[in-house]
């Protein structure tokens, strides 16, 4: 349940990452709950096509998406921004978040993540904007020591990209401390999967995916021939490893409850919310439903587990229930569904299809109303 439903027209909220997966969808959110929504994104991982399509779902609101191509690291570009908008508050999803790539590449994800972070940290502050959301993840619980993780389960980073999520973390509880007027709420994701019922927009992850359902999405379109199943020796009911799935939309609708939440309590300091479901799936129980879901069999090769990973992660939902107002709606049947009806629709996700197998420039062809600036000057 979505703890508002109030009208915001007046309100403006920046969108930092809004073109990415988590991004797009709760863009799209925000604009229907009547926000004005402005976007910045260097387009790293994601493109310009996802944003036409948010613009489209949005239908009489999509005109109130505005979008800065901009790197957070680029603080006179961030800056152009401020200076051309009031914000009542951000919602900072832009970051790298391939766990692989943050062990060989630190200074990269620390550059990227801690840095441009700190960048909007300091231009928040010296425009009076003091109203923050931000992603971060389950993987701050590390190795769990029991389930369900609550949100004062002790925190752990098991590598650089972790890390980067428990710096800023940190960051905000420090930042609190010096300056009470800032309100933030940590929002720690579990597992998004899924994608608009609409299938419009989805995840579209660049190169071989690292996560499970855009890798069982692959193979359901013929991209890969079968999915390696990463160990089945735990101590879990079918030996697979357990997480809490949550659909995308899901997490969309708990960003607008925090925001409320935001706007709505005076003394909410720095508090840190859970947003899964709850309940825990097994790989072999998450390939199912979407066989299911797809009326096809997926081909699985079971291999020895992935380094680092636990056996079982899921989220105590209690607070976020209570406090936000706030529960996922969907279970693993409407995530399944819905990521292949995405898929389905776009196999090689916002790329045009494309017979030789080569990545080709992402196009546009919405014909939309969507304001697109480099960021360098005002709109
Ligand atoms: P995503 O890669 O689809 O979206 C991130 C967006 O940020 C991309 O559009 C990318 O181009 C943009 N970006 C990256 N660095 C930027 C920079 N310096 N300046 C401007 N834009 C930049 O990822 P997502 O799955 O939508 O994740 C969103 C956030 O949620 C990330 O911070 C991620 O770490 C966090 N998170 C994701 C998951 C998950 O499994 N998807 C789980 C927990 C937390
Ligand atoms: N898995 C496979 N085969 C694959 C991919 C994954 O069997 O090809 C298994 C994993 O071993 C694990 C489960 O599927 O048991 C889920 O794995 P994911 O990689 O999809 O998700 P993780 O829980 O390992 O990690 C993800 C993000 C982290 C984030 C965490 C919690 O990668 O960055 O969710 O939000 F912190």
């Amino acid at each position: 349940m979505v703890a508002n439903g109030q009208p915001h027209l007046e309100q403006c909220i920046l969108v930092t990452g809004g073109a990415g997966y988590i991004g797009s969808h709760t863009a799209l959110q925000l604009l229907l709950d009547g926000y004005t929504v402005v976007i910045v994104d260097n387009f790293d991982n994601s493109c310009e096509e996802a944003l036409q399509r948010v613009v489209e779902l949005a239908g009489k609101n999509g005109k109130n998406l505005i979008f800065y191509q901009v790197d957070l690291c680029n603080k006179d570009a961030v800056e152009n921004v401020f200076a051309s908008h009031h914000f009542d508050a951000v919602v900072h999803f832009a970051g790298l978040k391939a766990v692989g790539e943050s062990v060989a590449k630190p200074l990269l994800y620390y550059l990227n993540n801690v840095n441009g972070t700190l960048n909007l940290l300091e231009i928040m502050s010296s425009y009076g904007c003091k109203k923050l959301v931000f992603s971060s993840s389950a993987t701050v619980y590390g190795q769990p020591k029991s389930v369900p993780c609550t949100e004062d389960f002790p925190l752990q980073a098991m590598n650089p990209y972790g890390r980067t999520k428990l710096f800023v973390e940190d960051i905000m509880r420090d930042l609190h401390k010096a300056d009470p007027e800032w309100r933030t709420i940590l929002l720690r994701y579990f597992n998004p999967v899924g994608a608009h019922p609409s299938g419009r927009i989805g995840e579209d992850p660049r190169g071989i995916p690292n996560n499970l359902m855009p890798y069982v999405q692959q193979v359901a379109v013929g991209r890969r021939s079968e999915l390696s199943v990463f160990g089945s020796d735990y101590n879990t009911r079918d030996g697979t490893g357990v997480r809490d799935y949550i659909h995308v939309q899901d997490l969309a609708t708990g960003h607008s409850a925090a925001l409320f939440k935001l706007f709505t309590t005076p003394n909410i300091g720095c508090t840190v919310y859970n947003l899964g479901t709850g309940k825990g799936t097994s790989v072999l129980e998450m390939v199912a439903a979407f066989e299911k879901a797809a009326q096809m069999k997926i081909p699985l090769r079971i291999m020895d587990r992935r380094p680092g990973d636990c056996s079982e992660v899921y989220a105590a939902t209690e607070k976020a229930e209570k406090e936000l107002g706030w529960k996922a709606q969907n279970g693993i049947e409407e995530m399944c569904r819905d990521q292949w009806n995405w898929a389905s629709k776009n196999p090689f996700g916002y790329q045009p299809s494309h017979a030789d197998g080569k990545e080709s420039k992402p196009v546009c062809n919405g014909g939309h109303d969507l304001k697109i600036s480099n960021g360098a000057a005002a709109t």
